[in-house]
């Protein structure tokens, strides 16, 4: 968990890869380790996200390749056999939370209430996802549970851009900031992997400033 919690601290922002073939998704991830983000989640939101997975953590062994959108114990269970080095989830789902915790794999489950957040606290998870986090509050909400949890961290996740990145790493309980904005599929579509690896260093440019 401590070098995960010290490459989110040094980064802060934590891009998805999503992609329907390998070849593509390890172009998309060389551009974001080349745009200087070493921390990848990888979504289950396509057929081929298990092989992609596989594939760009075996590329990239020295990057942190999570696995996202992870549903179900059994979910966890495989994203560990194909690689993954820590999971990411939309919601609180505590089987796969076991899954990850006997397997002592880091798991962000998604947290959108207080007494989500308790539960997870309660398992002894100390770092979140808010999710969707410009849905449910933002960074206000954000202040308001750490103010109360005053242990947990966060990683706020849907709904961040550029635009208010810096708003919600300025939360101190905010380890860093998940989104979708730094892999356009407009980008990937058009194999213009230059434009996502300088999504990623304005993206840490934001989050230096
Ligand atoms: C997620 O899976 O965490 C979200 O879909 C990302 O949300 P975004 O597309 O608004 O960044």
């Amino acid at each position: 968990m401590s070098a995960l919690i010290k490459s989110l601290e040094a980064k802060r922002v934590v891009p998805l890869v999503q992609s329907d073939d390998q070849k593509t998704a390890l172009k998309i991830s060389e551009a974001l380790l080349a745009g200087g983000l070493d921390v990848l989640e990888v979504v289950l939101r396509t057929d081929a996200a298990l092989d992609c997975l596989e594939a760009i953590a075996k590329e990239f062994p020295h990057a942190h390749v999570g696995a996202g959108t992870v549903l179900s114990a059994e979910q966890s269970q495989e994203v560990i056999r194909r690689g993954a080095t820590f999971i990411v989830s939309p919601g609180f789902d505590p089987a796969s939370i076991k899954v990850a915790q006997s397997a002592d794999v880091p798991i962000l489950p998604g947290i959108a209430t207080p007494s989500e957040a308790l539960l997870a606290r309660n398992m002894g998870l100390g770092l979140v996802k808010l999710f969707p986090a410009s849905v449910v509050g933002g960074p206000k909400m954000l202040k308001a549970l750490s103010a109360v949890y005053r242990d947990m961290r966060f990683m706020p996740t849907g709904g961040v851009s550029p635009a208010n990145l810096q708003e919600y790493l300025a939360v101190p309980a905010v380890i860093a900031c998940g989104g979708s904005w730094l892999t356009p599929a407009s980008a990937i579509e058009a194999g213009d992997f230059a434009a996502i690896t300088k999504l990623a260093k304005d993206a840490i440019a934001i989050a230096n400033a």
